[in-house]
């Protein structure tokens, strides 16, 4: 049945669908594979999720290509990022082979929600796992619930491949030094919401945070990983606090392809002065062009895209990205799980 969504102006949020697939790790095993049509969760209310934060989720995506075909990218890189965020909150790691069935699942049983061809949308997949356990005492669970839900989605800045504006501040920190920020995991979001928000109602689309140590060097963009061109160099920040985006790293190897020189390393607040292009780069946000970073404790303005516009180099590694995310290009490094519907 078709579906009545106008694909070129969703945003990028929750659409319902036609299904979820559910699997529980129980008595030391996952169980089978449940296919659900229900939106919500039963649960315990003394379950870990709940109370100690034991979560961890994924963002991935799948295209309708050019060919029709549908591909789901980096598959392999999400599985393995989700097994190690569930590592560090000392969760049930979800074996790689389940992981790649239940999105494939997730999403041939949606099938009539992959946005056209053409239609600069996409299927958004959301892969969580909880713990389930109930629990006073603060101790892990010992049962474990892995969903996914998908949901069509637009463009997550408004700008999609417009330039946006960006703000630096010193007075929230998304995660500790040597806390959860290389995972994917709810507490980290929750303890951005709050400058997001502020960034937010001033205007901006997000916050670039720093690191936390000394708040010397970016760390990054809201829900995205940060890079810059400098001089013709891919610029992006290495550190131990962030989310390794599987987009960053795309990028990074497109840029390499293209003979862009790649250098991951701490990056002072005050080089931006010195950037020619800077962009968030994520699954949701792709690589968004930034225009302007206001950092708001220094009352200083780094006026990125001169003329408004996204750079050449960001424009050249976006279409790149989305060439081979369509099946436009040749898929050379075996990024795309090609399914079989
Ligand atoms: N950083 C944070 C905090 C994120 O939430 C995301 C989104 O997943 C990213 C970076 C980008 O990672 P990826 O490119 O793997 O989506
Ligand atoms: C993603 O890019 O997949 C994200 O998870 C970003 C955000 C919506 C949390």
């Amino acid at each position: 049945m078709e579906t009545n969504l106008d694909w070129a102006s969703l945003p990028f949020g929750y659409v319902p669908t036609d299904y979820n697939v559910r699997c529980t790790y129980r008595d030391g095993k996952w169980g089978d594979i449940e296919v659900s049509q229900s939106e919500t969760i039963n649960m315990h209310m003394a379950a870990t999720c709940l109370h100690y934060g034991q979560e961890v989720f994924e963002g991935l995506k799948a295209f309708r290509g050019k060919d029709g075909k549908i591909r789901i990218f980096r598959l392999k890189e999400n599985a393995k990022r989700i097994r190690s965020s569930a590592e560090g909150l000392v969760m049930e790691p979800i074996p790689e082979d389940l992981f790649l069935k239940m999105c494939v699942m997730a999403v041939k049983l949606n099938e009539r929600f992959v946005p056209p061809y053409g239609s600069g949308a996409s299927l958004y997949l959301r892969p969580l796992e909880i713990g389930m356990t109930p629990r006073v005492g603060v101790s892990p669970a010992s049962e474990y619930m892995f969903i996914i839900f998908v949901s069509p989605v637009g463009p997550y800045f408004k700008s999609g491949f417009g330039t946006t504006s960006i703000c630096i501040t010193r007075d929230y920190d998304r995660v500790a030094p040597k806390g959860t920020g290389r995972f994917k995991t709810g507490g980290n979001y929750a303890a951005s919401l709050k400058a997001g928000m502020t960034a937010k109602d001033k205007g901006y689309s997000a916050v670039l945070f720093l690191d936390p140590r000394e708040k010397k060097y970016l760390d990054e963009c809201g829900p995205a990983n940060f890079f810059a061109i400098k001089n013709g160099v891919y610029i992006t920040p290495a550190s131990d606090s962030i989310l390794p985006s599987i987009t960053n790293m795309s990028l990074q190897q497109l840029a390499k392809d293209m003979g862009i020189p790649v250098e991951a390393r701490h990056i002072p607040v005050e080089e931006l002065a010195e950037v020619d292009e800077a962009a968030a780069c994520g699954t949701a946000a792709v690589a968004s062009p930034i225009g302007y970073i206001d950092d708001l404790d220094k009352n200083v303005r780094y006026v990125i895209a001169k003329d408004g516009k996204p750079g050449p180099i960001t424009t050249k590694l976006y279409n790149a990205l989305r060439a081979i995310q369509l099946g436009e290009v040749e898929d050379i490094h075996g990024w795309n799980h090609v399914m079989g519907i």
